[in-house]
Parts: C-alpha cells; sequence; structure tokens
C-alpha cells in the first residue's frame, strides 16, 4: 500500500502540523557549531509545502546522545544553534521553544503560533521519555497540534522513540492525519526502484570500519549486485580472514568471524583491494604502498593506486552503482584519495549513483561530488536497515492498517 503523503493530509489552512525532522548534525566539539547543514536542508520542501499551504509547523529532533553526554557537551546539544540555521535556510523566523520539551511555555508558544509560523521544540532526548515509546510523553506532544508528517528518514529504524513511533500512534488512535514527508518519500522510492528493478550491471562498494555491523547489509547486497568492491578499514579484515598479515592494523576477532562466510565469494562477487597505503603507526608521515603482507608497525590506511585505477573501471562499466563506507582514513588529507577519486568517479558517472548516508555522505560532500550523485541519503543506520528490507514501526503509524 502507497503510504499516505502531504496531499492526503487534507486542507491545512490554520492547522498545526507537527514533524518530525532528523535534525540530528554533526556539531563541532567546541563550539557547538553546526558543522555540516544537510539533513537541515533536505527537510526544507516539506517544511515550505505545508506553510505555503497555510498551516503552520511545530518542528521537533533529538540531537546527538545527551543520555551519554558529559554535562559540558549536553551544553551543545540545545537546539538553539541548530533553530538559527534551520531559520536562515528557511529564510523564516524559527521560534526556538522553551528548555523542557513540554510543559505549559511550550504549549503556549504552540497555541501562539499564527499561519506561516515556525517552532522548534528544544532537543527531544532531553526528555528520557522520548527513547522509550512512553504514551504520556507522546500525549503531550500530540496535544500541540492537529496532524503529524514523518520527514526524518534518518531515524525511522528507531523503534523506540516516541515521536517516530507513539506519536503518530497517538494521532492514529484519535483519527488525526499522518503522512510522510517529501523527504521520506524521495528515500524509499529511490531505495525501493534499487532494490527491484535497478539497471544492470549493479555495482556494489563497500567501506568503513566493521564487517560485523554491516553483514546483514552486504548480504543483501551480495544478492542484488553484480559486483562488490571492498574498501576501507574492513579490507584488513578480509585479508586477515585470509590469513594475510596485515600488521598492525587493528583487527577485532569477531570481525574476523564475521568475514570469515563472505570469503567464498571473493574473487567471484566480492572483488578485494590488490594494493593499499599502509602508514607507520607511530609516525604517520612513513607511508608505502603494499600489495601482499603490510610490514610490522604499519596500518593499512587507504586502498592503493592500482585498486583506484581498477575500481574506477568498474564504476564506469556500471549503470546503477551503490555506495557506502569511506575507503580509507579519508579526514586524513594524505589517505582520502581512495575515497576521493571513488566520490569522483562515481560523480562522473552516467549511472544512477547511490551515497548511503553518515560518513559517507559527508565525504561526498567534503570532496564536493554529492550534488552530482542521483542521491545521497540522509539516512546512515535508516539507509542500511531499509535497504536489508527492515519494516519500520514509524512508518507503520502512518497507515489507516
Ligand atoms: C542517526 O544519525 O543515525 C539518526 O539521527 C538516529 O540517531 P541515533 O543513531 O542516535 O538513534
Ligand atoms: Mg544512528
Amino acid at each position: 500500500m502507497a503510504k499516505k503523503t502531504l496531499n492526503d493530509l487534507g486542507d491545512l489552512k490554520g492547522k498545526k502540523v507537527l514533524v518530525r525532522v532528523d535534525f540530528n548534525v554533526p556539531l563541532d566539539k567546541k563550539t557547538g557549531a553546526v558543522k555540516n547543514d544537510r539533513r537541515i536542508r533536505a527537510a526544507l520542501p516539506t517544511i515550505k509545502h505545508l506553510l505555503d499551504a497555510g498551516a503552520s509547523v511545530i518542528a521537533m529532533s533529538h540531537l546527538g546522545r545527551p543520555e551519554k553526554a558529559t554535562p559540558e557537551e549536553r551544553k551543545n546539544l540545545t537546539m538553539d544553534k541548530v533553530a538559527a540555521k534551520f531559520s536562515e535556510l528557511l529564510a523564516v523566523p524559527v521560534t526556538k521553544a522553551a528548555n523542557d520539551v513540554v510543559g505549559p511555555a511550550v504549549t503556549a508558544a504552540a497555541a501562539a503560533l499564527k499561519p506561516g509560523g515556525v517552532l522548534l521544540l528544544e532537543n527531544l532526548r532531553f526528555d528520557p521519555r522520548e527513547q522509550k515509546n512512553d504514551p504520556e510523553f507522546a500525549a503531550a506532544l500530540a496535544a500541540l497540534g492537529d496532524a503529524y508528517v514523518n520527514d526524518a528518514f534518518g531515524t525511522c529504524q528507531n523503534d523506540k522513540d516516541t515521536s517516530m513511533v507513539g506519536l503518530p500512534a497517538n494521532l492514529k488512535a484519535a483519527g488525526k492525519p499522518r503522512a510522510i514527508g517529501l523527504l521520506v518519500a524521495k528515500e524509499l522510492e529511490i531505495i525501493d526502484g534499487l532494490m527491484t528493478e535497478p539497471k544492470r550491471p549493479v555495482l556494489g562498494i563497500m567501506g568503513g570500519a566493521k564487517v560485523s555491523d554491516k553483514i546483514a547489509f552486504i548480504n543483501t547486497l551480495l544478492a542484488k549486485v553484480d559486483h562488490l568492491l571492498i574498501g576501507g578499514k574492513m579490507t584488513y579484515t578480509f585479508l586477515k580472514a585470509q590469513g594475510v598479515d596485515v600488521g598492525a592494523t587493528r583487527v577485532g576477532d569477531e570481525e574476523i568471524e564475521a568475514a570469515k562466510p563472505l570469503l567464498a565469494h571473493v574473487g567471484k562477487k566480492i572483488t578485494l583491494p590488490v594494493d593499499y597505503v599502509a602508514a607507520k603507526s607511530d609516525d604517520l608521515l612513513q607511508t608505502q604502498v603494499c600489495e601482499g603482507p603490510i610490514p610490522a608497525g604499519f596500518e593499512g590506511v587507504d586502498i592503493g593506486p592500482k585498486t583506484i585505477e581498477h575500481y574506477k573501471a568498474q564504476i564506469k562499466d556500471s549503470a546503477t552503482i551503490i555506495w557506502n563506507g569511506p575507503l580509507g582514513w579519508f579526514e586524513q588529507t594524505a589517505f582520502a584519495r581512495g575515497t576521493q577519486y571513488i566520490a569522483e568517479a562515481m560523480a562522473a558517472s552516467a549511472g544512477v549513483t547511490v551515497v548511503g548516508g553518515g560518513e559517507t555522505a559527508e565525504a561526498a560532500e567534503q570532496f564536493g561530488f554529492a550534488e552530482k550523485m542521483t542521491h545521497v541519503s540522509t539516512g546512515g543506520g535508516a539507509f542500511l536497515a531499509y535497504v536489508e528490507g527492515k519494516k519500520f514501526q514509524s512508518l507503520a503509524q502512518i497507515d489507516d492498517k
């Protein structure tokens, strides 16, 4: 069944719409400034649509993990800077609600909203009930508005978040309108298309650190793609699992166990790098390109030049390319080549190019290639989970059934 979309919300004139967005953006550790506003920009079409239809918007999001933060870090997790950025990008004043997520001051601010007005609630996770699907917290949020929109693709996999599941469930029980926003609709449509009828040949590119975290995703990809290229830290897990000496590269036993069942695909669907850059652990300026074992004291930090050329050729020959996970330690300029060249080759491809969110999206953006991709997902964990075919509780609350 097709999900309810904004057009299903009915007449929005004078209505107050609760919009769950994912403004969980990376922050500068020292200043708390918004380091990357991609997730905020991605939500703007929905917000504008609602305002143009005569509604007011009560936007809400979590930011970071305040429950694990020190008191000092927690100060940076208020929504003040996000609200300022949101207002700047939307070019509409945004009122940042009181410091409590719900309560009399917030109720008053919501009641005072006029059509075209925008209120942003405080960090939802400042209320410990947010991550417990708490019915009372859901009711308090629901009381603020008339309708609900989920445009928080990056958080859709969280089954216990009140604002994602309990809140729309509350509106559902009351027969109030709910819908997915334009961003969620676009993410679902693109990923559904990728998984059902991709143009062939389909190439998967997997990087990042942990095989164990991505094992379900890798298995799903293996069933869909024609080729799967490996890069990033997980390269050394595969190598070690094959019995290759990886020097000082740290690879946990659990990771090796996760990689073992995949070894049967190596040389068939799975391609491992043929060379890699290794850096001396206690002096990163000392590097060498290795084709076999990595010498003692050195660790793998990027894919090597032959691998880059080979992967670029594969990208050129593919009609659909799905990329998740950096190919090397791209935060270090000296070890960013693999990630940068792969992003560049994808950007130049005439095929369908999709980048899974999180770090990979940041890398594509950092190198200036994000706009040239068919789609850069705003979801990290959500992208992986949706590709794996997980059914999201959050989206189930949007449907009437
Ligand atoms: C994300 O960035 O993964 C989402 O915003 C969800 O945040 P979480 O991983 O802290 O639940
Ligand atoms: Mg996450």
